[in-house]
């Protein structure tokens, strides 16, 4: 038999403390201002039909073909964990009929990508998304962008680069992949492998491949602006202006494409140039899903979270204090009930604290624990403090004791001496 190995699976990893601390902080700050944008939370299955991400993403998208964790489950039915938020949200959208018409819906949490890992890719990884369902309104892409950009913002990012292209109406897209086919067609042989089978089925692909001959020869290639209707043109003007009156600066970039199929009109992404290759923090853009007979369109983004906070990190990210103000210590063991009381006498009073709850510690290793938890305070009962009913209050700063009852001890926990 082979050993057991505790290790999570490559590419993904347990979050705990202290860096939950830092995890909590943006889950927090993000909820807050995506709700004041308008949008509620909606939690999605982290399991979906395959069907849905290969119409929705799209059967020749990278994501589809070789990324996701797939597989049959008990029924035989053709199984995918998400890679992505966007499809699933437009799934409960359409199951919700009316009611979700026109919904500013937002989520949070794990999707799963079977990629090579390496800094800033993950098999498993987190995104803050949100969606705007509703139809194409430059407005609304401009105040998409606007509210993720508030976001980072909020989280104290700082040197992000926005930058913003189009993908055209639907109806332009075939004019589009032609012309592009037309002109990569004499260059074919120079580009890379993955690019020549591109130009068969995700030709707008090619756009954004890093291989320096493929870059080459894009660079050499018109705007794919020039290749489109004035409505796909005048929409991305009006995005422009109204990003501007917002003060909102954005690099026009013609090779952004995004790599998922769904999208129309306006794309953009983020980037941070602490990120080194994978450098998008955040992706984006306006859709049009075809569900069966309904087509569903709306505008969205995905912040990559493992990114922010390599972003914050690089930084200097100051954690937020979190330990417990009080530990609670056992000098004799006929105190341990009446601390375990105490214990809670203290938390309903909203002071947090900590004791061991292993009857008998030493009285030495406990005072350990307190040191390690970082506690301000100990609160410290043995016999002596038993028999007159008082509580020994120690700063674990300066070691500075005070004997205290209990009305005294509360005030001194609660009150504005206390820190915060
Ligand atoms: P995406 O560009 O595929 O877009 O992903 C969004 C963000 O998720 C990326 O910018 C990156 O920060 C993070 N991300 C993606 N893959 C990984 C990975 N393997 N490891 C770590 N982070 C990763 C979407 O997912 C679209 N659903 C965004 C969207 C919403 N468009 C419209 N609405």
């Amino acid at each position: 038999m082979t050993a057991f190995s505790v290790q999570p699976l490559q590419g993904m990893s347990d979050i705990r403390a202290p860096e939950v601390h830092r995890w909590q902080r943006l889950e927090r700050i993000g909820a807050r201002i995506l709700e004041d944008y308008g949008c509620s939370e909606i939690r999605t299955p982290l399991l979906e039909r395959t069907e849905l991400f290969a119409r929705g993403i799209g059967d020749a998208t990278d994501v589809v073909q070789k990324e996701m964790y797939r597989f049959e489950d008990r029924g035989g039915r053709d199984v995918s964990m998400r890679p992505e938020g966007t499809a699933g949200v437009i799934r409960a959208v359409a199951a919700a009929g009316q009611d979700l018409q026109d919904a500013r819906l937002y989520y949070l949490g794990p999707m799963f990508r079977c990629e090579r890992p390496q800094a800033g890719r993950r098999r498993q990884f987190h995104q803050l998304g949100a969606e705007l369902l509703g139809e194409p309104n430059p407005a609304a892409d401009a105040e998409c962008i606007a509210l993720q950009l508030h976001i980072l913002a909020g989280w104290g990012v700082q040197g992000a680069r926005l930058r913003l292209n189009t993908r055209g109406v639907p109806e332009d897209r075939a004019a589009v992949t032609d012309a592009l086919r037309a002109l990569l067609d004499p260059v074919r042989d120079r580009l890379c492998d993955d690019c020549r089978r591109r130009m068969d089925a995700n030709v707008l692909r090619v756009l954004d491949c890093k291989q320096p001959g493929c870059r080459a020869e894009v660079d050499r290639l018109p705007p794919m602006t020039e290749f489109m209707s004035a409505p796909s043109r005048d929409y991305l003007a009006d995005v422009r202006d109204l990003l501007a009156m917002l003060n909102i600066e954005a690099d026009l970039d013609s090779r952004l494409v995004r790599g998922l199929d769904y999208y129309a009109h306006t794309v953009w992404e983020i980037s941070h140039e602490s990120l080194g290759a994978q450098d998008a923090l955040c992706g984006g853009g306006r859709y049009r899903f075809e569900l069966g007979k309904r087509v569903l369109e709306g505008v969205g983004f995905a912040l990559g979270l493992e990114r922010v906070l390599m972003v914050l990190e690089a930084g200097g990210l100051e954690d937020d204090a979190h330990a417990p103000a009080v530990y609670i210590a056992t000098q004799d063991p006929c105190a341990f009930r009446e601390n375990l009381v105490l214990a809670q006498t203290l938390r309903r009073k909203g002071v947090a604290c900590v004791m061991d709850v292993r009857e008998g510690r030493p009285f030495r290793k406990q005072l350990r624990a307190a040191d390690r938890a970082g506690a301000a305070w100990s609160v410290i009962r043995g016999r002596h403090e038993m028999d007159q009913g008082t509580f020994l209050l120690k700063n674990m700063a300066d070691g500075g004791q005070q004997e205290l009852e209990m009305p005294e001890l509360i005030e001194r926990l609660t009150g504005p001496i206390f820190p915060p």
